[in-house]
């Protein structure tokens, strides 16, 4: 007798153990213990069981019952916990895997961590400096005059008197000298503000990567020497680069520097506004005035600048035609970009 209650507490934990559904236990619980179930039958059954053994078959009887509450209570929890699989529909590994959308990066940062990436091979670093601007580092110490055009309120947002959203990444040039000796070889990306009205290739906010480049003996062919590597590394062994004199009062001899228009091939198309260039930079050798401004011996020092546009740029590496595509962020233009 007590062997088929062992036998039968064996089958029942049995059952347990392959319940994969609160359902599944709860029909274990009501064969075995319900009030109908096979428990109570031997239980009741006890009256016609012989007096010495008795006490043997209750005990068994007791034990089957302990056991299976312990062990549909220790399921129940296993299934409430979700720890095991079995609560749901089995776990197919063949299944695809959910696709999780993936941004990329903007074109603009795209060409700044490029050009990042090759002026750091020629040794420049990354300085920053802040959008809000003070009129002397943006103006008066690139020895820009207070009559100059570029003050004026259609051309600046300014903030205060002397706060403004920078117009050029310039300023930084004089952070950094105002705080380092030479030789300084510095690269600076950042965003310029300017009131000029939206068009395809002008927005009244952009970029720049600003350079400098200090030490004994800089010269202008430096300059056209690294602004001419940058081009080919930037744009491809196919570029064309083109100085023409210019002027800026922070730089003398001054140029600006075109490269051959990428989307075309320079025959002439809408981006390059059919001339087969794109002004992409102004330069030039450092105004010995600048250097008296950040207190430089402009006897024993000279130094070369640039200040890139980096939509520019990117237009036309990537064959955009119209500026304002970068600012959109129209998902379908962005998701091109990887
Ligand atoms: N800051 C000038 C501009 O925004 C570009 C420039 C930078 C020119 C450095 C010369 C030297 O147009």
């Amino acid at each position: 007798m007590e062997d088929k209650i062992f036998a039968m507490r064996d089958e029942a934990l049995a059952q347990v153990a392959a319940a994969r559904t609160a359902a599944d236990l709860e029909a274990v619980r009501i064969q075995y213990l319900g009030r109908k179930g096979l428990l109570p039958e031997i239980m009741k059954g006890l009256r016609d069981v012989p007096a010495e053994q008795r006490a043997g078959v209750g005990q068994a009887a007791n034990q089957f019952k302990e056991a299976l509450s312990e062990g549909l209570r220790e399921k129940q929890e296993t299934l409430a916990s979700g720890s095991c699989q079995a609560a749901g529909p089995a776990f197919d590994p063949t299944l695809p895997g959910r696709v999780i959308p993936r941004g990329s990066r903007h074109p603009v940062s795209l060409v700044i961590e490029e050009a990042v990436r090759i002026f750091a091979k020629l040794g420049f670093t990354v300085a920053e400096g802040p959008d809000l601007e003070t009129g002397y580092r943006n103006f008066d110490a690139l020895n820009t005059p207070d009559y100059h055009p570029s003050l004026s309120e259609q051309d600046t947002f300014w903030i205060e008197p002397d706060l403004l959203l920078r117009t050029q990444t310039s300023p930084v040039q004089i952070r950094v000298m105002e705080q380092t000796q030479p030789p300084i070889r510095i690269i600076t990306p950042g965003r310029c503000y300017r009131r000029d009205t939206t068009d395809a290739t002008h927005s009244a906010n952009f970029h720049q990567i600003e350079g400098l480049y200090v030490d004994k003996s800089v010269s202008l062919a430096d300059l056209k020497g690294t602004l001419a590597h940058f081009a080919r590394q930037m744009m491809g062994p196919d570029v064309h680069v083109r100085f023409r004199p210019h002027f800026f009062p922070f730089t003398e001899p001054s140029v600006e520097c075109d490269f051959s228009c990428h989307v075309c091939g320079g025959k002439g198309c809408r981006v390059c506004k059919q001339s087969g260039w794109i002004e992409i930079a102004g330069a030039g050798m450092v105004d010995p005035r600048v250097f008296g401004k950040v207190g430089y011996d402009a006897e024993k020092y000279t130094g070369y600048a640039f200040g890139m546009g980096i939509e520019r740029i990117a237009m036309i590496k990537y064959g955009i035609p119209d500026i304002r595509m970068l600012y959109e962020n129209d998902l379908r233009f962005l998701g091109q970009f990887r």
